[in-house]
């Protein structure tokens, strides 16, 4: 939600400045902006709704020229996108920028109270309200001294935010700070940055420093860095992370789009996550920082998610079940945090986050933790807030993931959870070393039946006429395959905008089967497993309404192949290994359906990757 980048140095700002914005446009891409100060001392703010192309275009046309700037890309939570509401927002004077991301929770307060002192206010924003407490720490208690002048501002805020400003007064400083919201600095030959994530870092350092909140760091033109902690003293030596993403791995590289290209990585991916996971003591995950004793007395599982990794915890749980049996409770963040929460002096803390940042996620973590529950992260970025509040975290490897819809951080978080429940049955010896390797060799397959789905695309592009004109559909399974419904028609409503309603398929009839008339679209999930014949008999019941039916099935069904309109294969393989595999049918249809439709795949409307607010 909203990104913000940041420069002073040797350079012209603009440039890093608007490819930094364009790597973080996936956070937020309603608006964007940037200010930037000129050689003679005048700040300047160019700003509009839309992309960061836009941006780009009256950059050029405004001959933006400075070597120290700040710059933002929004996701609207307070103001509709509009250029009024764009940041960076300016103070009074017109001498001071400031960029936000994150809510500030008093800012009507503040704003009525600025505005009785004589402040006026050009946007309906909450952030506008830092542009001028800066400015009065500015002018007043903290005069020349931009650490002190934020530390001014902060102390005034409620709720969450990475804040960069930059104060024409003292042209080549920018001061930066976090509460709740992620933001790194780098120091490097060039001058020093700031962005919200590494991604746009990597292009110019493999090493950053982390802010922890509260921090107050100054970033001056000889790319030093200060960094303050919340009570004013130095912090001599701030948290470093290497990044081991190369800048390549967050461009297109030969595809259309970064959704086609990170579906297409999710076999490396996978194999990079189980390489060398198999050791003496069943799954090596040193990560998880708890012994085998500890973890043989786990008696209870929180997993915590939203959106696609709450799918994901909805796998993770019918694994930990079956594998460790360990009663295991999955729940959507936003809703725990004001829910009851029943613990025992065992339970363990299952957060899933690929980004790590996502905020009713840490929240419901931060609760668990607070009721002395271990936490374990899974997670995609490298030193995200979820990794560093963890006890332990176990990183996908999936690489940057940039399309908006998740796609391999999806596959590589099954495996990931596969592997912690493997891990759990081990401890508490619900399976013998010899169980654990088969599955494990079963995991290995994956990246291969991959591979094998990728060469059968043509049967999703075959399925689009279905979907492409449908305004609903209905995405049935059963079991584990219930989730692959759940993920399917998640990624067909996000980016092909088609009311996609999943449902168990047993429970279609006390409700949704009111829906289907001559010609519903359904897609059934219905591979050889367990279920599968009560599934085929959920089919019946939609065709016989008149459903056109579109099903994931395994190779040979020749049942299935005759009752269906269409049928997506996937190859034979343990039950519990298909919902990582036949989810990838699912993402290349509502990828294609999408195209079909002529609609941006890696950033669909109203959505943000990166969801920073509760
Ligand atoms: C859907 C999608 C979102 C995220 C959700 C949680 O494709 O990407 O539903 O899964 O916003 O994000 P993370 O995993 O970063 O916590």
């Amino acid at each position: 939600m909203c990104g913000i980048v940041g420069y002073t140095g040797k350079n012209q700002a603009i440039n890093y400045l608007l490819d930094g914005l364009a790597a973080l446009e996936y956070r937020g891409y309603d608006s964007a902006g940037v200010a930037i100060i000129s050689p003679s001392r005048h700040l300047h703010v160019v700003k509009c709704q839309g992309r960061v192309e836009a941006l780009r275009q009256r950059c050029d046309d405004a001959n933006l020229v400075g070597s120290c700037g700040i710059g933002h890309t929004r996701w609207a939570t307070h103001g509709a996108p509009a250029d009024r509401n764009a940041h960076p927002h300016t103070d009074c004077s017109g001498s001071i920028a400031i960029v936000h991301n994150g809510i500030i929770e008093n800012f009507e307060e503040l704003r009525r109270s600025l505005r009785a002192e004589g402040h006026e206010f050009k946007s309906e924003t909450d952030s506008e309200v830092i542009a001028h407490l800066f400015g009065d720490a500015w002018n007043g208690p903290a005069k020349g001294d931009m650490v002190g002048a934020l530390r001014n501002t902060v102390a005034r805020l409620e709720g969450s935010w990475a804040i960069a400003v930059i104060c024409s007064d003292v042209p080549d400083q920018i001061v930066v700070t976090r509460c709740g919201s992620p933001l790194v600095v780098a120091s490097t030959e060039d001058g020093a940055y700031a962005a919200s994530d590494v991604i746009p870092l990597s292009s110019v350092t493999d090493h950053v420093v982390q802010l922890e909140d509260g921090d107050i760091a100054l970033l001056e033109k000889d790319g030093g860095i200060t960094v303050y902690d919340a009570s004013g003293g130095e912090v001599t030596e701030p948290k470093g992370l290497d990044i081991d993403w190369d800048a390549s791995m967050a461009t297109l590289g030969g595809h259309s789009d970064f959704m086609g290209k990170e579906i297409a990585e999710q076999p490396e991916a996978i194999e990079r996550l189980l390489k060398d996971r198999l050791g003496k003591h069943g799954i090596e995950m040193d990560e998880l920082r708890m012994t085998r004793e500890e973890l043989s007395q786990v008696d209870r599982v929180y997993i915590i998610g939203c959106g696609t990794s709450y799918n994901v915890g909805l796998i993770a749980k019918t694994l930990i079940e079956h594998w460790a049996r360990i009663f295991v409770s999955v729940e959507f963040a936003s809703e725990f945090n004001y829910a009851d929460v029943l613990v025992t002096d065992h339970t363990l803390c299952l957060i899933i986050t690929q980004s790590g940042e996502t905020a009713d996620t840490l929240a419901a973590a931060r609760r668990l933790k607070g009721m002395g529950c271990k936490i374990f992260a899974i997670t995609n970025v490298l030193g995200s807030s979820a990794a560093r509040e963890a006890d332990g975290t176990l990183y996908v490897q999936a690489g940057p993931e940039v399309a908006v819809a998740s796609t391999k951080a999806y596959t590589a978080q099954m495996v990931a959870s596969a592997l912690v429940a493997l891990r759990l049955a081990f401890a508490n010896g619900s399976m013998t070393p010899c169980d654990v390797e088969m599955i494990y060799r079963e995991l290995r397959q994956v990246p291969d039946l991959i591979r094998e789905i990728f060469n059968r695309s043509w049967q999703d592009k075959q399925a689009v006429p279905i979907f492409q004109d449908a305004t609903s559909a209905l995405y049935l399974g059963r079991g584990t395959n219930s989730t692959t419904a759940y993920e399917g028609a998640l990624k067909m409503k996000e980016i092909a905008y088609v009311h996609a309603e999943a449902y168990p398929a047993g429970e279609m009839k006390h409700g949704p089967i009111a829906l289907i008339e001559p010609g519903f679209p359904v897609l059934a999930v219905v591979p050889d497993d367990h279920v599968h014949d009560k599934t085929v008999s959920n089919i019946m019941e939609s065709i016989a309404r008149g459903a056109k039916v579109v099903a994931v099935a395994t190779d040979g069904d020749e049942e299935v192949a005759q009752l269906c309109e269409q049928v997506l294969w996937v190859p034979k393989m343990d039950e519990y290994i298909v919902p990582i595999v036949a989810v990838v049918h699912l993402q290349m249809l509502a990828r294609y359906v999408a195209k079909a439709k002529g609609l941006d795949v890696d950033k669909p409307r109203n959505l943000a990757k990166s969801v920073t607010v509760e």
